[in-house]
C-alpha cells in the first residue's frame, strides 16, 4: 500500500511543539506550540516579518528548527531522514507567497511537475488528463491548462497555483497569502473555492493570510503569530477574550468591522448564513 493510500484519522494533521527557529542570532519563533485540526480551514496571522512564511516552511521540512518537533501525519518531519518524509511530501500541496509558477511552462505543465516527481510512470496523455482535471476543479476554463503565466490575470494565476498544489490529491493544503494582489471580488471568489474544496475533499488548510475578509468568510479558527510566539488560537470569538494588543487592534479595528459588515452582507445575499458556526 503506497503512503497516499492513508488518509489520516487523527485528531490533528499537525502538531508542533516548543518550535524555536532562528537565524543566526535572530530568533523567529521561540518555543511555540500549535495543533491544526483534521477538516478545518486555520487561519495564520500576524504582522509582516513575524513568521508565518517561516513556520509553514517548517512544517514542510524546507527550514530546519533550531528545535522543537513537528509532525504531520504523525511523522516526525524534524528527525525523520528524507525518504521517511518523501511518504508524507505526497499527502500535501503548497501554494507559495507570490504563486511562484514555473513562467517557462504552460499551466498543465505547472501541475504536471509533482505529478511527474512523484508518479514518473504516468503516461503523458493521463498527465495531460489529471492536469486539465485539476485546471477546471480551480474555476479556470479547460484551454488556461495550454497558456503560459505570463497570458492570465492575477486572479487566474492563484487558480493555477492552487490547481498545482492539488495535482496529488492532498489532504493538506498550505496557502501563503492567497488572495494577495486580488481585487476584493476576486478575493471573495477565491475564498469561497477554497471553502467549497475544503469541505468537498475533505481537507485540512493552513491558511496565511493578512485578509480580514478571509478569516471572517472561511476560517474555523485562526493563529496568531506575535511576540515570537503563538499568543493565541481559537475561533475569532475565542480570539477577541484576549487583552493582547495585538488582536484587540487587528479584530476590533475599523478594517475588521469593515469585514465582519462585508460577511454579513454576503450571507443575507445568499438568502442564508452557511456559516454562522464561525459567528462574531
Ligand atoms: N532565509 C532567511 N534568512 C534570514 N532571515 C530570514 C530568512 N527567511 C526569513 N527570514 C526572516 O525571518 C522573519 C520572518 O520572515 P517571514 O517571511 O516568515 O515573515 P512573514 O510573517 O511571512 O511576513 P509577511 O507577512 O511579510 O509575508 C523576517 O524577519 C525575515 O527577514
Ligand atoms: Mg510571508
Amino acid at each position: 500500500m503506497s503512503a497516499s493510500d492513508l488518509h489520516f484519522d487523527g485528531e490533528f494533521p499537525i502538531v508542533i511543539e516548543g518550535l524555536t527557529n532562528a537565524f543566526g542570532d535572530f530568533v523567529v519563533h521561540d518555543e511555540i506550540d500549535l495543533k491544526v485540526r483534521r477538516g478545518e480551514i486555520l487561519g495564520v496571522v500576524g504582522g509582516s516579518g513575524t513568521g508565518k512564511s517561516v513556520l509553514m516552511r517548517s512544517i514542510i521540512g524546507l527550514q530546519i528548527p533550531r528545535c522543537g518537533s513537528i509532525e504531520v501525519f504523525g511523522q516526525d518531519i524534524v528527525a525523520a531522514e528524507p525518504d521517511e518524509v518523501i511518504g508524507v511530501r505526497n499527502r500535501w500541496g503548497v501554494l507559495f507567497q507570490g504563486g511562484a509558477l514555473f513562467s517557462t511552462l504552460t499551466v498543465g505543465e505547472n501541475v504536471q511537475v509533482p505529478l511527474k516527481q512523484f508518479y514518473p510512470e504516468l503516461e503523458p496523455v493521463l498527465l495531460d488528463e489529471i492536469a486539465r482535471y485539476k485546471t477546471v476543479m480551480t474555476g479556470l476554463p479547460a484551454e488556461a491548462a495550454s497558456k503560459y503565466p505570463s497570458e492570465l490575470s492575477g486572479g487566474m494565476k492563484k487558480r493555477a497555483g492552487l490547481a498545482r498544489a492539488l495535482a496529488l490529491d492532498p489532504e493538506l493544503l498550505f496557502l501563503d497569502e492567497p488572495t494577495a494582489g486580488l481585487d476584493p471580488i476576486g478575493a471573495a471568489n477565491f475564498d469561497e473555492l477554497t471553502r467549497e474544496l475544503t469541505d468537498t475533499l475533505g481537507l485540512t488548510v493552513f491558511l496565511i493570510t493578512h485578509d480580514l475578509d478571509t478569516l471572517y468568510a472561511i476560517c474555523d479558527r485562526v493563529a496568531v503569530l506575535a511576540d515570537k510566539k503563538v499568543i493565541g488560537v481559537g475561533t475569532i470569538p475565542e480570539l477577541l477574550q484576549s487583552d493582547h494588543p495585538w488582536i484587540q487592534e487587528y479584530f476590533n479595528g475599523p478594517r475588521a468591522r469593515a469585514a465582519v459588515a462585508s460577511r454579513d452582507r454576503g450571507n443575507r445575499a445568499k438568502g442564508m448564513d452557511k456559516h454562522s458556526d464561525r459567528e462574531a
